[in-house]
Protein backbone atom coordinates (compact mmCIF):
# COMPACT_ATOMS: atom_id res chain seq x y z
CA UNK A 1 0.00 0.00 0.00
CA UNK A 2 1.45 3.35 -0.75
CA UNK A 3 2.15 5.72 2.12
CA UNK A 4 -0.30 8.45 2.99
CA UNK A 5 0.96 12.01 1.76
CA UNK A 6 0.59 14.42 5.30
CA UNK A 7 3.88 16.59 4.81
CA UNK A 8 4.12 19.36 2.36
CA UNK A 9 7.59 21.54 1.87
CA UNK A 10 7.23 25.51 0.52
CA UNK A 11 10.54 26.81 -0.73
CA UNK A 12 10.26 30.48 -0.67
CA UNK A 13 14.27 30.90 0.46
CA UNK A 14 14.72 33.05 -3.48
CA UNK A 15 16.07 36.33 -3.87
CA UNK A 16 13.37 37.55 -6.27
CA UNK A 17 15.37 39.90 -7.83
CA UNK A 18 12.45 40.26 -10.35
CA UNK A 19 11.10 42.42 -7.52
CA UNK A 20 13.63 44.40 -6.61
CA UNK A 21 14.10 47.02 -4.88
CA UNK A 22 10.76 45.35 -3.32
CA UNK A 23 12.38 42.31 -1.81
CA UNK A 24 15.27 43.94 -0.77
CA UNK A 25 13.65 44.26 2.53
CA UNK A 26 10.22 42.59 2.27
CA UNK A 27 9.85 39.12 0.60
CA UNK A 28 7.72 38.61 -2.47
CA UNK A 29 6.08 35.47 -0.99
CA UNK A 30 4.78 38.11 1.52
CA UNK A 31 3.63 40.29 -1.42
CA UNK A 32 -0.35 40.48 -0.87
CA UNK A 33 -3.01 40.06 -3.37
CA UNK A 34 -5.68 42.67 -2.44
CA UNK A 35 -4.83 41.93 1.60
CA UNK A 36 -3.44 38.63 1.94
CA UNK A 37 0.11 37.38 2.22
CA UNK A 38 0.56 35.23 -1.64
CA UNK A 39 2.39 32.70 0.67
CA UNK A 40 -1.07 31.80 2.77
CA UNK A 41 -2.51 31.12 -0.67
CA UNK A 42 -0.21 28.60 -0.57
CA UNK A 43 -0.11 26.91 2.90
CA UNK A 44 -4.56 27.04 3.03
CA UNK A 45 -4.17 24.92 -0.42
CA UNK A 46 -2.05 22.64 1.77
CA UNK A 47 -4.66 22.63 4.16
CA UNK A 48 -7.59 21.64 1.87
CA UNK A 49 -5.38 19.04 0.65
CA UNK A 50 -5.85 17.89 3.95
CA UNK A 51 -1.72 18.30 5.01
CA UNK A 52 -1.39 19.49 8.16
CA UNK A 53 2.70 19.43 8.55
CA UNK A 54 4.58 22.23 6.31
CA UNK A 55 7.87 23.07 6.41
CA UNK A 56 9.07 26.31 5.06
CA UNK A 57 12.16 27.06 3.64
CA UNK A 58 13.17 30.57 4.28
CA UNK A 59 16.51 32.28 4.04
CA UNK A 60 17.90 36.07 4.59
CA UNK A 61 15.37 38.56 5.61
CA UNK A 62 12.21 36.39 5.17
CA UNK A 63 11.44 36.90 9.10
CA UNK A 64 8.20 38.31 7.78
CA UNK A 65 6.72 34.88 7.02
CA UNK A 66 7.73 33.63 10.27
CA UNK A 67 6.36 36.62 12.23
CA UNK A 68 2.74 36.07 9.24
CA UNK A 69 2.03 32.32 10.53
CA UNK A 70 2.82 33.16 13.98
CA UNK A 71 -0.13 33.32 16.62
CA UNK A 72 -0.26 36.99 17.93
CA UNK A 73 -2.76 36.76 21.32
CA UNK A 74 -2.26 40.26 21.40
CA UNK A 75 -3.84 41.28 18.49
CA UNK A 76 -6.63 38.58 19.04
CA UNK A 77 -7.77 39.49 22.25
CA UNK A 78 -8.21 43.30 20.41
CA UNK A 79 -9.83 41.92 17.69
CA UNK A 80 -12.10 39.99 20.12
CA UNK A 81 -13.04 42.60 22.52
CA UNK A 82 -14.20 44.99 19.40
CA UNK A 83 -16.51 41.45 18.18
CA UNK A 84 -14.27 41.86 14.93
CA UNK A 85 -15.00 38.17 13.86
CA UNK A 86 -14.62 38.51 10.03
CA UNK A 87 -11.13 39.71 10.75
CA UNK A 88 -10.55 37.33 13.84
CA UNK A 89 -11.42 34.92 11.26
CA UNK A 90 -8.92 35.95 8.45
CA UNK A 91 -6.05 36.02 11.17
CA UNK A 92 -6.96 32.26 12.55
CA UNK A 93 -7.10 30.27 9.24
CA UNK A 94 -3.94 28.40 9.22
CA UNK A 95 -3.71 28.23 13.41
CA UNK A 96 -4.59 24.60 13.34
CA UNK A 97 -1.60 23.95 11.28
CA UNK A 98 1.87 22.84 12.15
CA UNK A 99 4.17 25.37 10.66
CA UNK A 100 8.06 24.82 10.98
CA UNK A 101 10.50 27.05 9.34
CA UNK A 102 14.22 26.04 8.40
CA UNK A 103 17.11 28.09 6.43
CA UNK A 104 18.50 27.35 3.69
CA UNK A 105 21.75 29.43 4.03
CA UNK A 106 22.15 30.28 0.35
CA UNK A 107 19.74 30.50 -2.03
CA UNK A 108 21.67 27.63 -4.34
CA UNK A 109 18.71 26.37 -6.50
CA UNK A 110 15.22 25.14 -5.79
CA UNK A 111 16.73 21.81 -5.79
CA UNK A 112 18.92 22.76 -2.70
CA UNK A 113 15.81 24.13 -1.09
CA UNK A 114 14.19 21.08 -1.17
CA UNK A 115 17.28 19.12 0.37
CA UNK A 116 17.87 21.58 3.13
CA UNK A 117 13.90 20.02 4.28
CA UNK A 118 15.12 16.43 3.93
CA UNK A 119 15.10 15.37 7.61
CA UNK A 120 11.46 17.17 8.35
CA UNK A 121 10.15 14.46 5.62
CA UNK A 122 12.54 11.56 6.45
CA UNK A 123 11.04 8.27 4.23
CA UNK A 124 7.94 9.77 3.76
CA UNK A 125 5.72 10.79 -0.16
CA UNK A 126 5.82 14.35 0.06
CA UNK A 127 4.40 17.61 -1.44
CA UNK A 128 6.11 20.27 -2.59
CA UNK A 129 4.38 23.83 -3.56
CA UNK A 130 6.50 26.75 -4.65
CA UNK A 131 5.68 29.93 -2.81
CA UNK A 132 4.87 32.32 -5.15
CA UNK A 133 2.02 30.54 -7.62
CA UNK A 134 -1.76 30.40 -6.74
CA UNK A 135 -3.20 27.71 -7.89
CA UNK A 136 -7.11 27.80 -8.11
CA UNK A 137 -9.74 24.37 -9.28
CA UNK A 138 -12.81 22.87 -7.47
CA UNK A 139 -10.35 20.56 -6.15
CA UNK A 140 -7.01 21.88 -5.05
CA UNK A 141 -4.05 21.53 -7.33
CA UNK A 142 -2.39 19.57 -4.48
CA UNK A 143 -5.32 17.43 -3.68
CA UNK A 144 -5.09 16.48 -7.51
CA UNK A 145 -1.31 14.98 -7.31
CA UNK A 146 -2.14 13.44 -4.04
CA UNK A 147 -5.17 11.75 -5.73
CA UNK A 148 -3.17 10.78 -8.61
CA UNK A 149 -0.50 9.36 -6.08
CA UNK A 150 -2.91 7.19 -4.33
CA UNK A 151 -2.99 5.16 -7.89
CA UNK A 152 0.14 5.18 -9.35
CA UNK A 153 2.52 5.71 -6.35
CA UNK A 154 4.49 7.53 -8.74
CA UNK A 155 5.82 11.03 -7.94
CA UNK A 156 3.74 13.36 -10.32
CA UNK A 157 4.46 16.58 -10.99
CA UNK A 158 2.16 19.14 -12.26
CA UNK A 159 2.24 20.52 -15.64
CA UNK A 160 0.21 23.41 -17.97
CA UNK A 161 0.55 24.63 -21.41
CA UNK A 162 1.90 27.68 -21.69
CA UNK A 163 2.06 29.66 -25.17
CA UNK A 164 5.36 28.21 -27.32
CA UNK A 165 7.26 31.64 -26.86
CA UNK A 166 7.18 31.60 -22.77
CA UNK A 167 8.33 27.86 -22.62
CA UNK A 168 11.75 28.51 -22.01
CA UNK A 169 11.51 30.44 -18.71
CA UNK A 170 10.06 27.05 -17.48
CA UNK A 171 11.62 23.22 -16.80
CA UNK A 172 9.37 21.28 -19.72
CA UNK A 173 8.24 17.67 -20.10
CA UNK A 174 9.13 15.58 -22.81
CA UNK A 175 5.87 13.40 -22.74
CA UNK A 176 5.86 9.82 -24.51
CA UNK A 177 1.80 8.89 -24.18
CA UNK A 178 -0.92 10.02 -21.96
CA UNK A 179 -1.36 6.99 -19.53
CA UNK A 180 -4.95 8.29 -18.96
CA UNK A 181 -6.52 11.59 -19.90
CA UNK A 182 -4.58 14.61 -18.12
CA UNK A 183 -1.72 12.01 -17.02
CA UNK A 184 1.34 11.67 -19.29
CA UNK A 185 4.57 8.99 -19.14
CA UNK A 186 7.31 11.15 -19.30
CA UNK A 187 10.42 10.48 -21.13
CA UNK A 188 12.72 13.75 -20.53
CA UNK A 189 12.33 16.33 -18.20
CA UNK A 190 14.29 19.54 -19.74
CA UNK A 191 15.00 23.00 -17.62
CA UNK A 192 14.22 26.14 -19.63
CA UNK A 193 15.00 24.88 -22.90
CA UNK A 194 15.05 27.60 -25.80
CA UNK A 195 11.76 27.37 -28.07
CA UNK A 196 13.50 25.43 -30.69
CA UNK A 197 14.23 22.79 -28.67
CA UNK A 198 11.40 22.64 -26.46
CA UNK A 199 10.38 18.64 -26.14
CA UNK A 200 6.36 19.97 -25.99
CA UNK A 201 4.76 23.51 -24.47
CA UNK A 202 3.73 21.40 -21.03
CA UNK A 203 5.25 23.61 -19.00
CA UNK A 204 6.30 22.65 -15.30
CA UNK A 205 4.18 24.78 -12.45
CA UNK A 206 4.68 24.93 -8.58
CA UNK A 207 3.28 21.63 -7.50
CA UNK A 208 5.15 18.92 -7.18
CA UNK A 209 4.69 15.28 -5.26
CA UNK A 210 7.74 13.49 -4.54
CA UNK A 211 8.77 10.22 -3.21
CA UNK A 212 11.89 10.66 -1.00
CA UNK A 213 14.42 8.88 -2.85
CA UNK A 214 14.76 12.17 -4.59
CA UNK A 215 16.98 13.33 -1.70
CA UNK A 216 19.59 11.00 -2.71
CA UNK A 217 19.64 11.96 -5.77
CA UNK A 218 19.82 16.30 -4.75
CA UNK A 219 22.79 15.23 -2.76
CA UNK A 220 24.45 13.80 -5.49
CA UNK A 221 22.96 16.81 -7.96
CA UNK A 222 26.08 19.61 -9.44
CA UNK A 223 24.84 22.87 -9.67
CA UNK A 224 24.32 24.32 -13.17
CA UNK A 225 25.99 27.20 -15.02
CA UNK A 226 24.51 29.67 -13.06
CA UNK A 227 25.25 27.63 -9.78
CA UNK A 228 21.70 26.55 -8.84
CA UNK A 229 20.67 22.81 -8.17
CA UNK A 230 17.98 22.46 -10.22
CA UNK A 231 15.05 20.29 -9.09
CA UNK A 232 13.67 19.64 -12.74
CA UNK A 233 17.69 17.53 -13.20
CA UNK A 234 17.38 15.82 -10.17
CA UNK A 235 13.31 14.56 -11.01
CA UNK A 236 15.09 13.43 -14.67
CA UNK A 237 17.19 11.32 -13.23
CA UNK A 238 14.76 9.96 -10.57
CA UNK A 239 12.75 9.24 -13.54
CA UNK A 240 15.20 6.88 -15.24
CA UNK A 241 14.89 4.73 -11.94
CA UNK A 242 11.45 5.18 -11.05
CA UNK A 243 8.48 6.03 -12.93
CA UNK A 244 7.36 9.82 -12.83
CA UNK A 245 4.34 10.96 -14.10
CA UNK A 246 3.14 14.36 -15.14
CA UNK A 247 -0.60 15.55 -14.56
CA UNK A 248 -2.28 18.45 -16.82
CA UNK A 249 -3.13 21.38 -14.17
CA UNK A 250 -6.79 22.77 -16.07
CA UNK A 251 -7.64 25.23 -13.76
CA UNK A 252 -6.18 28.76 -13.12
CA UNK A 253 -2.70 29.87 -12.34
CA UNK A 254 -1.45 33.01 -10.95
CA UNK A 255 2.07 33.49 -10.65
CA UNK A 256 2.92 36.46 -8.58
CA UNK A 257 6.93 36.36 -9.22
CA UNK A 258 7.04 38.92 -11.68
CA UNK A 259 5.39 42.34 -11.82
CA UNK A 260 3.04 41.95 -14.78
CA UNK A 261 1.73 38.94 -13.58
CA UNK A 262 0.88 40.11 -9.81
CA UNK A 263 -0.75 43.35 -10.73
CA UNK A 264 -3.23 41.37 -12.95
CA UNK A 265 -3.89 38.89 -10.39
CA UNK A 266 -4.29 42.00 -7.69
CA UNK A 267 -7.37 42.99 -10.47
CA UNK A 268 -8.73 40.03 -10.53
CA UNK A 269 -8.96 38.84 -7.04
CA UNK A 270 -9.77 42.95 -6.31
CA UNK A 271 -12.62 42.57 -8.80
CA UNK A 272 -14.27 39.56 -6.57
CA UNK A 273 -13.66 41.19 -3.33
CA UNK A 274 -16.18 42.08 -1.67
CA UNK A 275 -15.06 45.16 -0.12
CA UNK A 276 -13.93 46.88 -3.32
CA UNK A 277 -15.33 45.27 -6.36
CA UNK A 278 -17.69 47.57 -7.36
CA UNK A 279 -15.07 50.44 -6.85
CA UNK A 280 -12.51 49.04 -8.71
CA UNK A 281 -14.91 48.02 -11.19
CA UNK A 282 -15.73 51.74 -12.02
CA UNK A 283 -12.19 52.60 -11.67
CA UNK A 284 -11.27 50.62 -14.48
CA UNK A 285 -14.19 51.75 -16.79
CA UNK A 286 -13.43 54.76 -16.11
CA UNK A 287 -9.53 54.57 -16.97
CA UNK A 288 -10.43 52.00 -19.76
CA UNK A 289 -12.20 54.64 -21.34
CA UNK A 290 -9.52 57.35 -20.82
CA UNK A 291 -7.09 55.06 -22.14
CA UNK A 292 -9.07 54.98 -25.14
CA UNK A 293 -9.21 58.46 -26.00
CA UNK A 294 -5.63 58.93 -25.22
CA UNK A 295 -4.96 56.29 -27.80
CA UNK A 296 -7.43 57.90 -30.48
CA UNK A 297 -5.54 61.17 -30.04
CA UNK A 298 -2.39 59.40 -30.59
CA UNK A 299 -3.54 57.97 -34.13
CA UNK A 300 -5.10 61.23 -34.59
CA UNK A 301 -1.74 63.26 -34.12
CA UNK A 302 0.34 60.43 -36.31
CA UNK A 303 -2.43 60.45 -38.80
CA UNK A 304 -1.96 64.33 -39.18
CA UNK A 305 1.94 64.17 -39.60
P1 LIG B 1 11.97 31.52 -8.29
O1 LIG B 1 13.07 31.23 -9.21
O2 LIG B 1 10.67 31.98 -8.86
O3 LIG B 1 12.37 32.59 -7.18
O4 LIG B 1 11.75 30.27 -7.35
P2 LIG B 1 13.56 33.60 -7.04
O5 LIG B 1 14.85 32.99 -7.42
O6 LIG B 1 13.42 34.11 -5.64
O7 LIG B 1 13.10 34.75 -8.05
P3 LIG B 1 13.90 35.72 -9.03
O8 LIG B 1 14.04 34.95 -10.30
O9 LIG B 1 15.21 36.09 -8.38
O10 LIG B 1 12.98 36.91 -9.17
C1 LIG B 1 10.48 29.69 -7.05
C2 LIG B 1 10.31 29.49 -5.55
O11 LIG B 1 11.43 28.79 -5.01
C3 LIG B 1 12.03 29.51 -3.93
C4 LIG B 1 11.59 30.97 -4.15
O12 LIG B 1 11.53 31.67 -2.91
C5 LIG B 1 10.22 30.84 -4.81
O13 LIG B 1 9.17 30.77 -3.87
N1 LIG B 1 13.50 29.33 -3.96
C6 LIG B 1 14.21 29.59 -5.08
C7 LIG B 1 14.15 28.91 -2.81
O14 LIG B 1 13.50 28.66 -1.76
N2 LIG B 1 15.50 28.79 -2.83
C8 LIG B 1 16.26 29.05 -3.93
O15 LIG B 1 17.49 28.91 -3.87
C9 LIG B 1 15.57 29.46 -5.10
Amino acid sequence: MTKKVTKAIIPAAGLGTRFLPETKALPKEMLPIVDTPTIQFIVEEAKQAGIKDIIIVIGKGKRSIEDHFDSNPELEMNLEEKHKDKMLESIRKTNDLNIYFIRQSHPRGLGDAIYTARSFIGNEPFAVLLGDDVMEDKVPLTKQLMDSFEETGASTLAVKRVPHKDISKYGVIDPTHEVKPGLFNVKQFVEKPKPEDAPSDLAIIGRYLLTPEIFSILEETQPDAGGEIQLTTAIDTLNKTQRVFAHEFKGKRYDTGNKLSWLKTNVIFGLRHPEIATGLRSYIKQLGAELSAEDEANDADKKSK
